[in-house]
């Protein structure tokens, strides 16, 4: 008997269960955040700005961000039902913030729906970015903004082993590629840039990422790439 295979809505899920349930959610706030902080500075948030945090997992992002839009709200959305069970027991009694079990590629909201999108290290793990890009297009306001942070991307070599450790399939595109993307889903002044990670670096690595310190080293001081564009 053969089996079903699984889509890739159901793998990713999956896959992002296992790291909910191994509290890999929570544990990426400290390593994200060092590459987040600056771009938080750059986003220019309204106290009254609607903001959707594409990709929330545990959602230490998204309550973050709710801080920072008093008089607004913020929407968490992970294909992960498991992350988002966390993130919305992490986040009780705060008032502007909601989760959603939901994907990149069918986004549960209406057209016109938020300020801003952000999404940090989940765009190429996307089976179809371009749909995200195009669904993100949709319930931006006119006027409106999307910001993609990602640590793996075809101009930083320092990462292209990742692919051997990723569980599901992954998308590795360069700025130039995630660039046409945003044109293709109709966005305008489109831009990217590097976000480098100042965080200081253990003297010896054991973990699976990176060959060793000195290589971990050059991937943070290379940086993360940030990908923007403007709903006209
Ligand atoms: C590496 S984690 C990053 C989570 C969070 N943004 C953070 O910085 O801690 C990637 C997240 O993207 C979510 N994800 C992956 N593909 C997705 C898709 N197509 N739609 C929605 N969420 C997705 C995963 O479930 C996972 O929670």
């Amino acid at each position: 008997m053969t089996m079903p295979e699984q889509t890739p809505e159901v793998q990713l899920r999956e896959e992002f269960n296992r790291w909910a349930q191994a509290g890999r959610g929570e544990e990426m706030e400290e390593s994200h955040l060092p590459i987040v902080e600056p771009t938080l500075a750059l986003m220019d948030l309204q106290p009254s700005d609607r903001v959707l945090d594409m990709g929330c997992g545990s959602g230490w992002l998204s309550r973050r961000l709710a801080a920072r839009v008093p008089n607004g709200s913020v929407v968490g959305i992970d294909v992960s039902d498991e992350m988002i069970h966390r993130a919305q027991l992490a986040s009780t009694g705060i008032p502007n913030v909601q989760f959603l079990h939901g994907t990149a590629e069918e986004i549960p909201a209406p057209p016109d729906s938020f300020a801003k999108v952000l999404s940090v290290e989940s765009a190429y793990y996307w089976h179809d970015p371009g749909r995200g890009l195009s669904e993100i297009f949709r319930v931006l306001q006119p006027g409106g903004s999307a910001w993609i942070l990602i640590n793996y991307y075809r101009d930083n070599a320092d990462c292209h082993q990742w692919q051997a450790h990723f569980q599901t399939p992954t998308h590795l595109l360069s700025a130039a590629e995630w660039q046409e993307l945003y044109r293709a889903a109709g966005f305008r002044e489109v831009t990217h840039q590097r976000i480098p990670d100042r965080s200081p670096t253990p003297g010896v690595y054991t973990g699976l990422w990176f060959r060793d310190a000195a290589q971990m080293q050059r991937h943070k001081t290379e940086g993360a790439l940030l990908v923007t564009g403007v709903k006209p």
